[in-house]
């Protein structure tokens, strides 16, 4: 059983996206898995069976039903399925503009930067009624950086967007990688019964929906925040998992870093090149997150004019499980993360802006938990090589039938 998996904002969303009842039933083709046929598996309208034609269609995704296909389409776009893409970055941090203005550029994504702010300039009363006391600068900048960004999706009344810290790195195969967290969170906010599901977790390659309507967004609907890039989330407690097998651009486990260098990665339980999709809980890092606009306007309410007790990504995982006064949200994680902060080679000093520079110097840059890291491949990305380098080979040979 699965009693309580969800919340009760969660339930509500649920009831409002599906008009239809569903159910989760298990298709017993256990042979077939891969990312390529579990699409097959992955049926999404009653009136499109399991097609047992394998034409080479883009990626085989034939028996999604048609609209469903063009929602996650979209994913292909240069917004990558949201209405818009923003970046807090500091007018001075030409380094950082620099590197993302290229990164976005290879990676045919369009990025609409918003400027950082130095705490200096925030002024004591325009800090909400519940703050620490005299919040350093470090502190009021990055909050303020946020919350602009928020206020920003609200007056243009975006629908969707993702909003990322300046430093941000992907894969350059992102758009694979997004495709699958969107088959992960439709599932998982879809409403789900018990049987099929195995201790909570849900093989996308055996689930079945029934859904009649496409969601509005590729990533489904009804959900707050889609909290791609982080240095490390837990599985909420009693939360579904949507378990999506054999996906190249995940690293093994024993790859998988957060910012607790002790940490086990949740990773270690399921197969090797498994994500995972689930509600999630003690998020840190705010290095790329999509808010719906439902969610931006109640991320305003709270962290622009209630609160200023926490670092931003604190706060936002604080608001996310519903601590603090507020109402859990819908949130929904993956492991491993698809966006990761970049360090690039040279003098460390630059690598926060937040806490004390740290002073040393790297000859080698990298990005944690990415493969083909766009930031580490692009003297091959520019000059056209396809070569990509592998941040994290793999060590086991995989068996090939
Ligand atoms: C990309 O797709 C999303 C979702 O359909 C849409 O809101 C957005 O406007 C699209 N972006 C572009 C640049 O077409
Ligand atoms: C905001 O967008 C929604 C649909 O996404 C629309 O119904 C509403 O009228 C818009 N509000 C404003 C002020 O434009």
């Amino acid at each position: 059983m699965v009693q309580g998996f969800v919340s009760q904002s969660l339930m509500a969303s649920m009831s409002r996206l599906f008009t239809q009842p569903s159910r989760v039933a298990v298709i017993a083709f256990a042979s077939f898995i891969g990312f390529l046929l579990l699409l097959f598996g992955y049926r999404n309208s009653p009136t499109n069976v399991r097609s047992p034609s394998l034409a080479p269609s883009d990626s085989g995704r034939g028996t999604i039903s048609a609209a469903r296909q063009k929602s996650l389409g979209a994913i292909q776009n240069t917004t990558l399925g949201f209405e818009k893409i923003l970046a807090i970055n500091l007018p001075e941090r030409t380094d950082y503009r620099d590197g993302l203005a290229l990164a976005a550029a290879v990676s045919n994504i369009q990025v609409e930067f918003i400027n950082g702010v130095h705490g200096d300039t925030v002024l004591d009363k325009v800090l909400p009624p519940k703050h620490v006391e005299n919040p350093e600068a470090a502190l009021r900048g990055s909050w303020r950086a946020h919350v602009n960004a928020l206020r920003s999706v609200v007056e243009h009344n975006w629908t969707t967007a993702l909003i990322f810290e300046a430093d941000v790195d992907w894969d350059v195969r992102v758009r694979d990688v997004l495709t699958n967290v969107a088959l992960g969170s439709v599932a998982l906010l879809s409403p789900s019964s018990p049987q099929g599901v195995e201790d909570q977790q849900l093989h996308l390659s055996r689930l079945s929906f029934p859904v009649t309507e496409a969601p509005l967004s590729p990533y489904g609907d009804g959900w707050d925040v889609l909290w791609l890039g982080h240095c490390g989330m837990q599985i909420q407690r009693g939360s579904n998992i949507v378990v999506i097998e054999d996906e190249d651009t995940v690293p093994e486990a024993q790859f998988v870093r957060t910012w607790d260098a002790d940490e086990r990665s949740p990773l270690e339980e399921y197969p090797a090149h498994s994500r995972i999709v689930f509600q999630p809980e003690g998020c840190v890092c705010s290095i790329g997150y999509a808010v719906t606009q439902g969610g931006a306007r109640k991320l305003l309410n709270s962290l622009g004019l209630h609160r200023l007790n926490a670092p931003v990504d604190i706060m936002l995982r604080e608001w996310c499980e519903g601590q603090d006064g507020d109402g859990p949200h819908v949130c929904v994680g993956t492991l491993p993360t698809v966006f990761a902060s970049h360090r690039p080679a040279g003098s460390t000093a630059g690598d926060s802006d937040m806490g004390t520079p740290s002073e040393g110097f790297r000859d080698r840059g990298f990005t944690q938990n990415i493969r083909w890291s766009v930031r580490m491949n692009m003297d091959k990305i520019v000059r056209g090589d396809t070569d990509y380098e592998d941040q994290f080979s793999d060590t086991v040979e995989e068996l090939v039938d």
